[in-house]
């Protein structure tokens, strides 16, 4: 049976995606529209201001879960996309679903879809709906990919979420998923800003590459948030505080070099931990003769922030500089788990 035409005439699909699941669900997306006879686009944030049209019936808003809420390139694209006022526009986010003794098991997405859908609301769009698609985790610092089989799997079926999910929208009704993750994402939200605001930096800074390293530059190429620079006469990639954790770079590395190390993790948790920035904020505190009340408050917070943030700058920096010697080097690598886990081979993001 053919497919019913389109309720919009023009689709624009804005998608962040890190290793390709979520691109894969806005092209999929978009060719459902494409089916019913509306014209569709699948652009990045970065692209999407050069190209505003002034035809634009659909927005759609896509990006991966990451710590139980939205990334921070999607919360950036849902404050500044162009043309949101009156618009009708839906989120899709997608979550890290798995496979465990050959049964699937749904990710959790939490606040991810909902709190851009919110900022859409408050600038003016029509939500029409907000939906989360199950494709595969893809967390590879932290744990490793499923097989070939397994990732295929957990792609059909979040196929078929895509699916029905554009149906709803196309056809010109609503849809609106996940309440009851939201009402969870709600609880532990302390949980994603920690995650948004400290987690994100720490694990930013586990990354490294190894001695298969060629220095190929393709790490560096394809970074989404152009967060990973070759540096040093030695051209090693180094990742700044740009980087988001997609694992793009770590999938896409030909030499499967880029590891995660979880000694370091485990010294900046140690380093974070010290109460300097307790101690620099009393110090400033005195000198201001202020002890207590909002502004003691906003200052103790600012310091801590502070001091974990060049904490964990000055310790990537003595990380970086200790794998410029070989012996350490092979020792830092050996030493990771990361080594040893199978890569995310899922399909590739295309910016
Ligand atoms: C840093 C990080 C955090 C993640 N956090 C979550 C999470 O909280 N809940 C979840 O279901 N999946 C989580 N995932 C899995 C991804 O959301 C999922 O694999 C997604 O499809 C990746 O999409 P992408 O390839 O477009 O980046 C996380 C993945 C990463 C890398």
């Amino acid at each position: 049976m053919p497919a019913k035409r389109s309720a919009f005439s023009s689709v624009d699909v804005v998608v962040w995606s890190g290793t390709g699941n979520t691109r894969r669900v806005a092209e999929r997306f978009s060719e459902a529209a494409r089916s019913r006879g509306a014209s569709t686009r699948v652009l990045t944030p970065g692209t999407i201001g050069e190209q505003q049209p002034a035809t634009r019936d659909l927005l759609g808003l896509l990006g991966p879960t990451h710590g139980f809420t939205t990334t921070w390139p999607v919360l950036k694209a849902a404050l500044t996309l162009p043309g949101v006022r009156g618009t009708d526009a839906f989120v899709l986010v997608t979550r890290g679903g798995t496979r465990i003794a050959g049964k699937t098991f749904a990710g959790f997405e939490g606040t991810a879809g909902y709190l851009p859908a919110a900022v859409l609301a408050l600038r003016g769009a029509r939500i029409r709906g907000v939906g989360a698609v199950d494709m595969p985790l893809n967390w590879t610092v932290i744990v490793p990919s499923f097989d070939p089989p397994n990732v295929a799997t957990i792609v059909e079926r979040g196929d078929s979420q895509v699916d029905r999910f554009a149906a709803s929208i196309l056809d010109g009704g609503t849809a609106f998923k996940g309440l009851p993750q939201l009402m969870l994402g709600i609880l532990i939200l302390p949980l994603s800003l920690g995650y948004m605001l400290i987690a994100r930096l720490l694990l930013a800074k586990m990354f490294f590459a190894d001695e298969r390293c060629t220095s190929c530059g393709t790490c560096e190429k394809n970074c989404p948030q152009q967060a990973v620079h070759l540096v040093g006469a030695v051209r090693r990639p180094y990742w700044t505080y740009r980087c988001q954790n997609c694992m793009r770079c770590m999938s896409n590395c030909p030499t499967d070099a880029i590891q995660g190390s979880q000694a370091w993790l485990l010294f900046y948790i140690w380093l974070v931990g010290l109460p300097v920035g307790a101690l620099a904020a009393g110090a400033l505190l005195d000198v201001l003769g202020v002890s207590d009340g909002a502004v003691a408050g906003v200052v103790q917070l600012a310091s801590s922030y502070a001091w974990i943030v060049i904490a964990v700058w000055f310790a990537y920096g003595l990380l970086w500089l200790g794998l410029l010697v070989p012996g350490l080097r092979a020792v830092l690598a050996r030493a990771t788990l990361t080594r040893r886990y199978r890569r995310y081979r899922g399909p590739k993001a295309r910016d």
